[in-house]
């Protein structure tokens, strides 16, 4: 019935999301609220490393990646459940370091790392730097020297395949901030140029084609085209690339017609693939790595907010005002990615009204769902956006001064706050009036 199987309908009527009525979770906390199902992240956890074990047979490595939703209490989870992390700033590296994350199963990523973040990689040794552009080589080459390491490196290669995705969150092709190309020789003059750093071990290589893909045959082509460059750099520099980095992009299911493939069904794909071309090619099997990040947390988590007004403009639109918007869901804004919403306590009422939920922030584009089919929405009623536990409170803002809500993590019937709720304290935390003013 709903997008996500974290949800059901409780005997009181009402949304139930780890065994929490939400309409009791917005009595305790407020809203608007983030809510994610522990059970359900897990889960997504153990799908992944248990497909990896069985097609890899352990020859590998899950690696959540953390942009999707960043805090310390997720990497706790994450590292109970086995999974390394990938990292994209010195932030997250920081958060991940704070909740005592093992550092030799964290892979860093950026396209501009500063020399501030490779240090602090460097100095906590990090599994891998997944290195982006020959000045980042460099960088590391130097500071790892300054350290007296040296740096377990992957270089992040554009495969040149376009995934069908949305323009935005498209990284794989040539066009792109991301990496080095195959097409026109960048990629093989790096690892050239890397393997004659003093201080610098080349380990892997590193894809990343999109984000939120359904299609298998992207995956596949991109497995093929990697393990075909992993041949020729041992062919023609006589290096063996071990260790072949396939990135995330999984897609899930934001509505109804949405329709991923299974997570263990891709991987028993690709798996086939790299075995074959590695026979192929004669070269031994990498260690793989993947970097699933949405598909971790976005079916886990729900966004819940107060109507707080209804605006028919007869013949034109109605809008539905709620308590939160742009500012803790951009995604809409940014992407017109759809969403799919229930009232949380009357989950099952029929829907039949055209509606647009609007944030509150003070721009016309501030919307979380446009035209979409909702039941008769009244002023207090709570409203459930769902799947909103990827890109959502980790690409929020305090656009308007508006503070950020907390995340609470439910389990059996248990809720309890990971991330607290800003106040307007925090919202002035930074703020400094100087003397002379
Ligand atoms: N690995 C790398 C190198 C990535 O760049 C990304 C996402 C991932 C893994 C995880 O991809 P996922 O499995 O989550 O699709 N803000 C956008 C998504 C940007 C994705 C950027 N890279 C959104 O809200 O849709």
């Amino acid at each position: 019935m709903f997008v996500s199987e974290a949800l059901k309908v409780n005997s009181k009527n009402h949304l139930e999301i780890g065994g929490c009525d939400c309409v009791e979770l917005v009595k305790e906390y407020g809203t608007p609220l983030y809510v994610m199902d522990e059970g359900l992240i897990r889960k997504n956890c153990q799908v992944y490393k248990n497909a990896m074990d069985k097609y890899y047979g352990g020859n590998g490595l899950v690696l959540y990646a953390s942009k999707a939703f960043s805090s310390m209490a997720i990497y706790r989870l994450v590292e109970q459940e086995g999974l390394g992390i990938d990292v994209v700033s010195g932030g997250e590296l920081y958060t991940a370091l704070k909740a005592g994350f093992p550092m030799d199963k964290v892979y860093f990523h950026g396209n501009n790392k500063t020399l501030e973040e490779i240090e602090l990689a460097i100095e906590n040794n990090v599994r891998r730097i997944v290195v982006d552009n020959k000045e980042e080589l460099h960088n590391i080459n130097y500071v790892a020297s300054k350290k007296g390491k040296v740096a377990n490196i992957s270089f992040r290669i554009k495969p040149g395949i376009d995934a069908h995705t949305h323009d935005f969150v498209q990284t794989g092709q040539i066009d792109s901030k991301f990496g080095v190309a195959l097409e026109n020789g960048e990629a093989f003059e790096i690892v050239k140029m890397a393997s004659q750093l003093s201080n610098i071990k080349v380990v892997g290589v590193h894809c990343h084609i999109g984000s939120q893909i359904f299609d298998l045959a992207p995956f596949e082509l991109a497995a093929r085209v990697m393990l075909n460059f992993i041949a020729e750099v041992k062919e023609k520099l006589g290096i063996e690339v071990e260790e072949l980095n396939l990135g995330g992009g999984f897609g899930i299911k934001y509505i109804p017609e949405h329709d991923p493939i299974e997570y263990d069904h891709y991987i028993e794909s690709v798996s086939k693939v790299v075995k074959a071309v590695c026979e192929d090619k004669k070269i031994k099997l990498p260690f793989v790595v993947m970097e699933p990040g949405r598909s971790i947390v976005a079916s886990a988590g729900i966004t819940l907010y107060s109507v707080g007004a209804v605006k028919d403009i007869k013949n034109v639109r109605k809008y539905i005002s709620v308590d939160g918007g742009m500012a803790d869901n951009p995604r809409y804004a940014l992407y017109q990615s759809p969403y799919d919403a229930v009232l949380a306590n009357k989950p099952e009422a029929q829907k039949f009204d055209k509606v647009t939920i609007a944030g509150k922030c003070c721009e016309s584009g501030d919307l979380l769902m446009k035209d979409v089919l909702m039941p008769e929405i009244k002023v207090g009623d709570i409203l459930a956006v769902l799947a909103t536990g990827a890109y959502n409170y980790s690409m929020s803002s305090n656009y308007n001064r508006i503070p950020r809500p907390p995340v609470v993590l439910v389990k059996d019937g248990k809720s309890r706050v990971i991330v607290k709720r800003e106040d307007y304290s925090d919202i002035i935390r930074n703020d400094v009036i100087p003397e002379d003013l």
